[in-house]
């Protein structure tokens, strides 16, 4: 399945994820810039966040409190504010589409 980034100019960057590899994990691999992913993946610094696509909010499952909790912490969070360590891939998301935030401090 792919994942397609979409940077603040408009730009798309396909990329490859293996299923049940997590999306923060496929930017950093594919050096995507914009999302930086410094914890690994462990909801402790919310640089990986990203804002998904409306049409695939409601096909990922929904955020956990602790990571509601760090979305509370992010540069310019809107409604589909997710952190992208928490984005696992499936078959099902092959197409999903995830804007890169303008900067991550
Ligand atoms: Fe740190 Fe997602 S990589 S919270």
């Amino acid at each position: 399945p792919q994942v397609i980034f979409i940077d603040p100019r408009g730009a798309q960057f396909e990329v490859d994820v293996e299923v049940g590899e997590n999306v923060m994990q496929a930017a950093v691999d594919n050096m995507i810039d914009g999302i930086l992913g410094e914890c690994g993946g462990v909801l402790s610094c919310a640089t990986c966040h990203c804002y998904v696509d409306p049409d695939w909010q409601d096909k990922l499952p929904p955020a956990s409190e602790q990571e509601e909790d760090m979305l509370d912490m992010v540069v310019d969070p809107k409604e589909n504010s997710r952190l992208s360590c928490q984005l696992e891939m499936t078959e099902e998301l092959d197409g999903l589409v995830v804007r890169l935030p303008r900067s991550q401090f």
